[in-house]
């Protein structure tokens, strides 16, 4: 799992408690996870089907640099399955889990769509085949 984006802890984003509100944590996830669905896809009319259980292991205080994974674990038909973990930068320890999010692609119609894609690609290979680096 490649974790490629960190995010800093700020005082918009903590809950009463003084750590950090699971909602915007949700809301960084859900845009990594879309993104990452986008990329893999080519496509930019891709929507989240599915999250699954969410597993808030440890907190995150304010000024804290946390860091979020992604992976592809499966790729469907119409969809791709994605798994997901946040840790934070400096312990390196877990603070969220999910184990499973659907991305479905979907067609200028709407519905979704074969995307064609049986495999992970990477940002290096990608930028290869379009010769933009050696
Ligand atoms: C996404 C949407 C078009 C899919 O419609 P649908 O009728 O469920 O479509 P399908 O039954 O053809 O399923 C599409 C794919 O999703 C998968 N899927 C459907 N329901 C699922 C579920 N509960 N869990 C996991 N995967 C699911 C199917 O297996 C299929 O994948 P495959 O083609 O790779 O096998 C429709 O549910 C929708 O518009 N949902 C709202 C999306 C949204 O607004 N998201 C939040 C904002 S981005």
């Amino acid at each position: 799992m490649n974790f490629h984006t960190r995010k800093w802890v700020k005082p918009e984003d903590l809950n009463p408690n003084g750590t950090l509100f699971g909602g915007s944590l949700l809301r960084w996830i859900d845009e990594e996870a879309a993104i990452y669905a986008i990329v893999q896809l080519g496509n930019q009319r891709v929507v989240t089907k599915y999250i699954s259980e969410i597993n808030f292991v440890s907190a995150s205080r304010q000024g804290d640099i946390i860091e979020l994974g992604i992976t592809a674990t499966e790729f469907g038909r119409t969809s791709i399955t994605l798994t997901c973990e946040v840790r934070n930068k400096i312990t390196r320890k877990s603070i969220l889990t999910v184990e499973k999010m659907v991305f479905v692609n979907l067609g200028e119609d709407g519905l979704p769509a074969p995307h064609g894609c049986t495999e992970i690609k990477y940002v290096k290979d990608q930028f290869q085949e379009e010769g933009i680096v050696e």
